[in-house]
């Protein structure tokens, strides 16, 4: 029987996630063996300024001390370095794919063109990144489907929260219905500092100051990430073939310390909801105090409702480097066993 102890991976994004998954592999790397059998085994990295490649396995430490020192890993000492990454994808012997780039919502590249060269390839992907998802959900699980490889992508929804895994495989057999989220931290932290008594504009430059809120400020606040989510847990956990454009989203921007007073005085509070109840829609919206899906701060919550086992929550952070490095290692974990009951 075989048992694939090394998994050999390209790695696209060697940013947050990208550097926290490396420490994480480097720190887990004894009992990974001892525990599962897994070698994993970085054979390529990729960062928006070059590449790095080495078949035997790519020197984690040395990787990211070069790229503490240069802001890239273009200078790691190695004999193939800054082959174009889709060179690299297509000629790489690898098993693996992860796409850790950043998310864009207008032609979510250059992490499509990763994914789908990976899987025409015969590699099994793990997406961090929102955007393919997001735009092209029903496209990708077919191409992975007719390449026989996996897809995976835990990280997009809750970080190292496994909210995906909860209701895909936790509820396996039972009908979820419905469900309500509060998917993305950073616009949670705004509304909880606003109800706290801060203006839209100071709690907002709070959340900056502190590093919650992405590069380009309008995937949080205009709720495309939010979305995002909300795309990948209709196409993933109720079955839904659907994309961004099906969403009806409204951001944060609007929402008046009035709106936060009236919804105090009524034991509310006003969070970012991503809905699934006949329509997908998210838009800020007042609940309950006392509903457990009401979670402050940078927390991340979603409630399922499902036909026999009623209604649950979960509540975790939705995002974090080392979070999410820690979903990218359950997702390997998935899918070695894939390769191991094949
Ligand atoms: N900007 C996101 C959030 C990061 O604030 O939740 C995780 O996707």
């Amino acid at each position: 029987m075989k048992s694939f102890p090394v998994l050999r991976i390209i790695l696209c994004g060697f940013g947050v996630v990208g550097q926290s998954l490396s420490k994480l592999l480097l720190s887990r790397a004894e009992d990974l063996y001892a525990r599962y059998g897994l070698k994993p085994r970085i054979v390529g990295v990729y960062d928006s300024k070059g590449s790095a490649v080495d078949s035997s396995g790519l020197d984690l430490n040395q990787l990211l001390q070069v790229k503490k020192k240069n802001g890239t890993i273009k200078k790691y000492r190695t004999e193939k370095s800054n082959v174009k990454v889709i060179d690299m994808i297509s000629s790489l012997d690898a098993d693996v794919l992860i796409e850790a780039t950043s998310s864009n919502y207008k032609d979510a590249e250059p992490g499509m063109s990763h994914i789908t060269e990976a899987m025409k390839g015969g590699l099994s992907v793990i997406t961090v990144n929102k955007g393919p998802l997001a735009l092209a959900f029903p496209s990708l699980t077919e191409l992975a489907t007719y390449n026989h490889v996996m897809l995976r992508f835990s990280g997009t929804v809750g970080g190292g929260t496994p909210i995906l895994d909860y209701a895909k495989n936790s509820l396996q057999g039972e009908r979820i219905t419905s469900f309500d989220g509060i998917l993305n931290g950073t616009t949670n932290y705004i509304l909880t500092n606003m109800t706290n008594g801060m203006t839209f504009e100071s709690a907002l430059a709070d959340a900056r100051k502190k590093g919650y809120v992405e590069a380009d400020e309008s995937l949080d606040i205009d709720a495309l990430d939010a979305a995002a989510k909300l795309v990948i847990l209709a196409n993933w956990i109720m079955g839904m073939k659907v994309t961004m454009p099906d969403i009806n989203r409204t951001g944060i921007r609007d929402v008046t310390t009035e709106d936060i007073k009236h919804a105090t005085e009524k034991k509310c509070a006003v969070k970012l909801i991503a809905s699934c109840n006949r329509e997908l829609v998210v838009g800020p919206r007042e609940i309950s105090v006392n509903d457990p899906l009401c979670v402050n701060g940078t927390l991340n919550a979603i409630t399922f409702n499902s036909e026999h086992s009623g209604q649950q929550t979960i509540i975790g952070k939705g995002a974090g480097g080392m979070e999410t490095a820690s979903s990218i290692l359950r997702d390997l974990l998935d899918i070695r066993q894939g390769m191991l009951n094949h």
